[in-house]
This record gives structure tokens, C-alpha cells and sequence, in this order.
């Protein structure tokens, strides 16, 4: 079997695109507790009290979606040969590698995965110093679920391609996916389309976790659902809507992985194990809508050249 193209250090920052750029900006910078890095007619960069430059980019586009997922590997050297096993794998390359030029600057390459995802792999990127906040606001992003119109193929994809490993399953309709020691950084959701799911910010606690939650309902925004702890992962969770409709969790305590001893589960989608809490019941339909979006297939639909799926 092909050896994976990289090892993912972690989750960076997700790209969003979104229906309401500005109006999601103002959210996230003075609700949500991110901190604006730069912004512009396009769009914005935000960053958490962590040590990413970034961690959410919004960029205006007319239909939501997901623009991209960065991921950390350790150096440029890792990047060249990730591009170098990609492109034998025939999977589509839509920049680099080489200096991404952007607003992190770094060395990276980005791809697009069998349903149009964009992935980037990136070294190097501009140091910044973590925060001291008072307020209970996220040190970054944790993970981001995915729905998925064939869970098999984009797990295979995820773990054969990029080394991921699957941490647990929620029956056959989520896969939970990690790249380190954290539960996951990436989800899978069997969806009738793809979509962005949700993205998941990290609360330091759970006493910051419920500060956040207060704060939010300070600003009249109320939860959709939770908060609640998940089965899977064991962390806290509390869903909210962005301006545009996009998904957005704080979430506190992901459970952490011991490589050597961990052993995959399948749960199964009963309350006492979807929400051990027993505080958020069933989700409702209003969270399920927001959670299945609009089809999404991705920033580059446009590039039939660039549909082709990978040969593992
Ligand atoms: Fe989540």
C-alpha cells in the first residue's frame, strides 16, 4: 500500500465561504471572541488567543460553503514530497508547493479531495504570541465536521491519503478522524450532499465553555443545541448559527488519544450516549437544516479537469 502524503501535525484554520461576509465578521469578532487579523471588502482573517496567525477566514461569496482546511505538516521539505506523492496518486494539485504568498505567508500545497474539497498542507507560517484575554473566548479551532454523500470513500481518502486515523465511529453514519492526539479533527457525516457541517472552536475549560455560552446569550444568541456533551470524543458541545447560517460550536475537553492503546468504537446514536449529559436532547430540525447546508461542491466545481478522484 502507498505510504500517506504528509503527517498532519494539526487542524489550522478553516476557510469559509459565506453569504453574509461582513455581517459574519462583526459575529465572530465582537460575539463569538475571535480577534480580527485583517479585513477587507473580500473578507477577513481571524485569529484566537492560540498561536496560529489565523484560524477562520471568511471570504464573500454568494452561496455558503467551505473554501479550505489547513493542516500543519513540520517543513517545506514535507510539503515538496507531499506534492510529489499526490501527484502520483492523481490527486488534482491547485497550488504550489511553494510560498503561498498569503496573508501567513509559509510554504505550502493545496489539493482537492474526491468531492471537491480544497486541503492544504502548510510549513512555516508567520509566528504570533498566544493572547491573554480575560474573557472566555477560543484559543483556535478543534475540528470541523464534513457531511459526506459516501462516508466509506472519504474516510479511505482521509486515512490512506493523509494518514488520519479513525478514533471512533457513530454507527455507519459519522466517523470521527484524528491526526494527533486529540479524539478528532476532522468528522464525517453520511449526508444526501456535501456540505460543511460545522466547525468547532476550543473553549480552554469548561468553565470558559459555559462563560462563552453566557456571554453569547448576553448578545441574544441562544444555543440551537446544548450545551451537551457528546459520547464520541467526550467534549462539550453547544451549536449556534453564524449570520450567514453557517454552523459554529465552542467545545471544551476532547478526549486525548494514546496511540499504542486506543481502541476504535462504534457507538451507538442513543441518548445516553449522544449526549451523556442528558442537557440538550435530540437535535432539532432547525439545527439539522443549518448542519446539511447547501450543496457544496467546492471552489473549483468550476474545473472539471480537477474532479478526478484520487488512485490510491
Ligand atoms: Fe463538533
Amino acid at each position: 500500500m502507498n505510504q500517506p502524503v504528509a503527517t498532519l501535525s494539526r487542524l489550522r484554520s478553516v476557510e469559509l465561504r459565506t453569504s453574509a461576509a461582513s455581517e459574519s465578521a462583526d459575529f465572530y469578532e465582537n460575539v463569538w471572541g475571535l480577534s480580527v487579523v485583517e479585513r477587507g471588502s473580500e473578507g477577513a482573517w481571524l485569529r484566537g488567543t492560540g498561536d496560529e496567525h489565523h484560524v477562520l477566514q471568511l471570504t464573500s461569496a454568494e452561496q455558503n460553503g467551505l473554501g479550505r482546511i489547513t493542516f500543519a505538516v513540520r517543513t517545506p521539505a514535507e510539503v515538496d514530497e507531499a506534492a510529489r506523492r499526490l501527484g502520483a496518486r492523481g490527486v488534482p494539485i491547485v497550488a504550489g508547493p511553494g510560498p503561498t504568498g498569503e496573508i501567513a505567508a509559509g510554504y505550502g500545497v493545496s489539493f482537492v479531495d474526491p468531492e471537491g474539497r480544497v486541503i492544504q498542507l502548510l510549513a512555516d507560517a508567520y509566528a504570533v504570541t498566544t493572547m491573554h484575554r480575560s474573557d472566555a473566548v477560543p484559543v483556535g479551532v478543534t475540528h470541523v465536521v464534513l457531511n459526506t454523500v459516501d462516508i466509506d470513500a472519504a474516510v479511505a481518502f482521509y486515512t490512506d491519503v493523509l494518514g488520519m486515523r479513525v478514533s471512533d465511529w457513530s454507527e455507519h453514519q459519522m466517523a470521527f478522524l484524528r491526526c494527533n492526539s486529540d479524539h478528532h479533527s476532522i468528522a464525517f457525516n453520511q449526508a444526501e450532499w456535501t456540505a460543511i457541517n460545522h466547525v468547532a472552536y476550543e473553549m480552554p475549560s469548561v468553565d470558559h465553555f459555559m462563560r462563552g455560552i453566557g456571554r453569547l446569550r448576553h448578545h441574544g444568541v441562544v444555543p440551537m443545541w446544548g450545551p451537551g456533551r457528546h459520547g464520541p470524543g467526550d467534549n462539550t458541545f453547544s451549536y449556534f448559527a453564524d449570520p450567514a447560517g453557517l454552523v459554529c460550536e465552542y467545545t471544551s475537553g476532547i478526549a486525548q488519544v494514546e496511540e499504542d492503546r486506543w481502541l476504535c468504537r462504534v457507538w451507538r446514536r442513543v441518548p445516553e450516549l449522544s449526549d451523556t449529559w442528558g442537557t440538550a436532547g435530540p437535535p432539532s430540525a432547525e439545527v439539522r437544516s443549518h448542519m446539511a447546508g447547501v450543496p457544496d461542491d467546492g471552489p473549483f466545481a468550476h474545473r472539471a479537469d480537477l474532479r478526478v478522484s484520487a488512485d490510491r
